[in-house]
């Protein structure tokens, strides 16, 4: 059985944040959220709101369940967000891949789903690398590839997800998994058209 193993952006993003990597940018947002947790919840808000506005795909009330427990959320602006839910991709995208390979073990899985289920740990196991990818091509500036290398994530999980549609009748165990990692990738490509609106989606 393959190994994935994150690395631990979480230092890097700590890293990132505490040597102030994240310009206090974008007018509202950065400086004053430093100071005000309040400020970072309301710029978690708007960006929520935002992003449902733009894509109805997007979940307002997941997105502002997602964002605001985290507590580096509480000194960020618009580029640490879009840090924050691609990290958050990647914890969901790393332990679907866990619970994959424990769904494999069970004994009583027919063909059908033990070939679905080895077609969708390759596709999960595919975006924990495209994440880390993503995250560091935003972190140097190219967002445009940022948004590129994340939507491939949502396609993965979509495809995925037809895994199981072929058959008829047979809900996907992993329906919760494509919608989380959907979703949190979502408002990544999302938060980047908002920080560069040239970027076509
Ligand atoms: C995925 O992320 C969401 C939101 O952060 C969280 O509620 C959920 O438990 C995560 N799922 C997994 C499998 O990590
Ligand atoms: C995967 O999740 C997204 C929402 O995050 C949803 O729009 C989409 O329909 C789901 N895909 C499938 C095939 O269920």
């Amino acid at each position: 059985m393959q190994q994935y193993v994150a690395p631990s952006t979480s230092l890097f993003l700590l890293l990132c944040c505490c040597s102030g990597f994240f310009p206090a940018s974008l007018g509202q947002g950065g400086a004053t959220s430093l100071m005000n947790p309040a400020a970072s919840r309301d710029i978690v808000d708007q960006t929520c709101k935002k992003c449902y506005e733009l894509s109805q795909t997007l979940s307002y009330a997941f997105c502002s369940a997602s964002l605001v427990t985290i507590p580096v959320a509480h000194v960020t602006n618009l580029e640490g967000l879009a840090v924050i839910s691609m990290e958050l991709a990647l914890q969901n995208a790393t332990s679907t891949v866990s619970t994959i390979t424990e769904l494999l073990e069970e004994k009583s899985l027919d063909p059908f789903m033990t070939l679905s289920l080895k077609g969708c740990l390759q596709l999960y196991g595919g975006t924990i690398l495209t994440l880390v990818d993503s995250i560091g091509a935003f972190m140097m500036g190219q967002y445009g590839t940022s948004a590129m290398w994340l939507s491939g994530v949502m396609e993965a999980a979509t495809t995925c997800e037809d895994r199981f549609q072929e058959r008829e009748g047979k809900a996907s165990p992993l329906a919760r998994e494509n919608w989380s990692l959907f979703q949190l990738s979502g408002i990544a490509v999302c938060i980047i058209h908002l920080l560069s609106p040239a970027i076509p989606s």
